[in-house]
């Protein structure tokens, strides 16, 4: 009943790393050239939930937009913009926190890690963040939300939040969306630590490969990353217990657009020594013309204003009829 369509976002929090190209950036260009309807957000509202310096926020607002169009992401096959521009999204979001349960929030394992020990000092938006990225998702009757693995208990989340505003009015109003968490690298790791997810908000900038970093750069990153002594294996069940092995294997096959195994058939048996030139030589052909162009993309900012703003106005016929029966249904 519902007409397939694609919404995913990202946080303007910081710098776009590896694992926010090939886990979901990536993926919004191929699920884009598919021929589904496609919505990409730049959910500032989210930032905020932690504290964002303003004239950095304004800078990374405009430098993941930059992100998304030299990744590939077309205005005229996707709408791109901005979820602050789009007040819809705070007001659905609001229908929502009286909707979910305090005991779902409480589960969120995010919100666990992020607010850890210390949650009396947290933002309530924070706290409330799964309940707007709900409300991101269902303002737009999204039925396929592109994430990485870290995001599909928010999306699960979602399908709760529909179901229950559904069976409370007794309607077939919001769609129960899927999370598409597909490919080599749904969770790319840190560079120097297996067991932690690469992440912009890690102290050690030797963890990530930055989307803006110099072939150098990326070149000494890779070189310097954890691995163990053995060669590769010929097979990924070779890798089950070798965490950092894995971890380069998959970004390798992500970036080569292959498999594991594709990547295990040529080069199981190699040392590490010979496997990581051969990553950074793939990696800095794939990451290095991205990242030229967001460079000449960010001289011209009003550009990119202004293709967002046009974005915003696209996402805005889309949402308002969605928002104004929502809140017909609820009796407002
Ligand atoms: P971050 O987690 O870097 O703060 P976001 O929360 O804005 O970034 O996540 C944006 C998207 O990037 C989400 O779909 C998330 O699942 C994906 N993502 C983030 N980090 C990784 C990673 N290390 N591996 C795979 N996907 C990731
Ligand atoms: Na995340």
């Amino acid at each position: 009943r519902f007409t397939p369509r694609v919404f995913s976002g990202i946080q303007p929090s910081g710098g776009l790393t590896l694992g926010n190209y090939l886990g979901a950036i990536k993926r919004f260009v191929d699920m884009q050239e598919q021929g589904i309807e496609t919505i990409y957000c730049v959910v500032d509202m989210h930032a905020i939930t932690v504290w964002q310096e303003p004239d950095a926020l304004r800078r990374q607002t405009r430098e993941l937009a930059a992100g998304y169009l030299a990744a590939g992401l077309d205005p005229s096959k996707s709408i791109l913009f901005n979820q602050s521009q789009v007040p819809e999204h705070a007001q659905l979001g609001w229908v929502f926190n009286c909707v979910a349960r305090m005991g779902w929030m409480n589960r969120m394992t995010q919100w666990k890690d992020k607010a850890g020990k210390n949650a009396e000092k947290a933002s309530l938006g924070l706290f409330a963040y799964p309940s707007l990225m709900a409300a991101d998702i269902l303002l737009y009757h999204a039925t396929h939300v592109p994430v990485g693995e870290d995001q599909k208990q928010h999306v699960e989340l979602t399908r709760d939040i529909a179901a229950k505003f559904n069976n409370d009015y007794g309607v077939e109003f919001f769609p129960l969306s899927e999370p598409v968490i597909e490919g080599a690298a749904t969770r790319v790791m840190s560079l120097r630590d297996g067991s932690k997810k690469m992440s912009k908000s890690d102290p050690s900038d030797m963890s990530r490969i930055n989307m803006t970093d110099d072939a150098d750069t990326i070149a000494k990153k890779i070189r310097k990353a954890k691995t163990d002594p053995e060669p590769l294996p010929e097979t990924p069940d070779g890798l089950e217990d070798r965490p950092e092995a894995r971890n380069l294997v998959r970004i390798y096959a992500a970036l080569a657009e292959t498999t594991p195994q594709a990547v295990l058939a040529e080069m199981g048996g190699k040392q590490f020594s010979e496997f990581k030139p051969a990553l950074v030589d793939l990696a800095v052909d794939r990451l290095a013309p991205i990242s030229e162009e967001m460079s000449r993309l960010m001289q011209d900012p009003a550009e990119i204003d202004s293709i967002l703003g046009r974005g915003a106005d696209r996402a805005r016929q889309i949402a308002t009829p969605i928002l104004q029966r929502t809140y017909d249904i609820v009796g407002m």
